[in-house]
């Protein structure tokens, strides 16, 4: 089974955030498996413009994009949302998400980041990309790791798998049919 390429984009840039250490955990989750190599992309240090304007860090931001076969997105839920340092980084890219598969990590509080992630599989239509069914949630995220980053949550490790699975399906499928004849956009 060839590898394919994940891109894990970290979408919290808060001071104080949780959100490396689920970033972390998902990449060592993921370092696990033959089938897939992951790229980190914080969003803390790709600074987009909030704007929209060229930018070499958006181009930077889009090569890396284009560079993979797949992407998560580890996100927390503001507001029973997502992010906007996230939708700057979806509306900054274009022709680089079409035609990949796309997971979500989402973490919160009691709803486990579970609007963001249904949010976000709206925008993923409109971006041309395929959100595969399983998703990873930890509800109440502060008590869900130990100091080592450690979570028992066996349900949240047992998604992951499952979504990695379904990404390296939707992204074998994807490179296979692009080889054919290019996506039609
Ligand atoms: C502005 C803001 C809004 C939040 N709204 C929600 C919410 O709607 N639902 C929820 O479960 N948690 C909510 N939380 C809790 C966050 O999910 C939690 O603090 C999480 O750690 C934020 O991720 P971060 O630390 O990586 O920024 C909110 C936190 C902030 C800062």
């Amino acid at each position: 089974m060839d590898p394919i390429g994940l891109a894990v984009v970290l979408a919290s840039v808060r001071p104080g955030r949780v959100g490396p250490v689920v970033a972390d955990w998902f990449l060592r989750t993921v370092s696990e498996r033959n089938d897939v190599v992951a790229t980190k992309i914080d969003l803390m240090d790709a600074a987009l413009p909030a704007d929209l304007s060229p930018s070499p860090a958006g181009e930077a931001f889009a090569a890396a994009i284009g560079a993979v076969d797949a992407v998560v997105v580890v996100t927390p839920e503001y507001n029973h949302g997502y992010p906007g340092a996230l939708k700057t980084a979806l509306d900054t890219v274009k022709y680089q998400w079409r035609g990949k598969p796309i997971g979500f990590v989402s973490y919160g509080g009691l709803g486990g980041g579970l609007r963001a992630t249904e949010q976000l599989r709206q925008v993923a239509a409109e971006l041309h990309m395929v959100a595969v069914r399983d998703s990873v949630g930890f509800h109440r995220v502060r008590t869900a790791f130990d100091e080592n980053g450690h979570t028992d949550d066996s349900a949240a490790v047992d998604a992951a798998g499952r979504m990695l699975s379904q990404l390296h399906w939707w992204a074998t499928a994807s490179k296979v049919q692009s080889r054919a004849f290019p996506y039609p956009g």
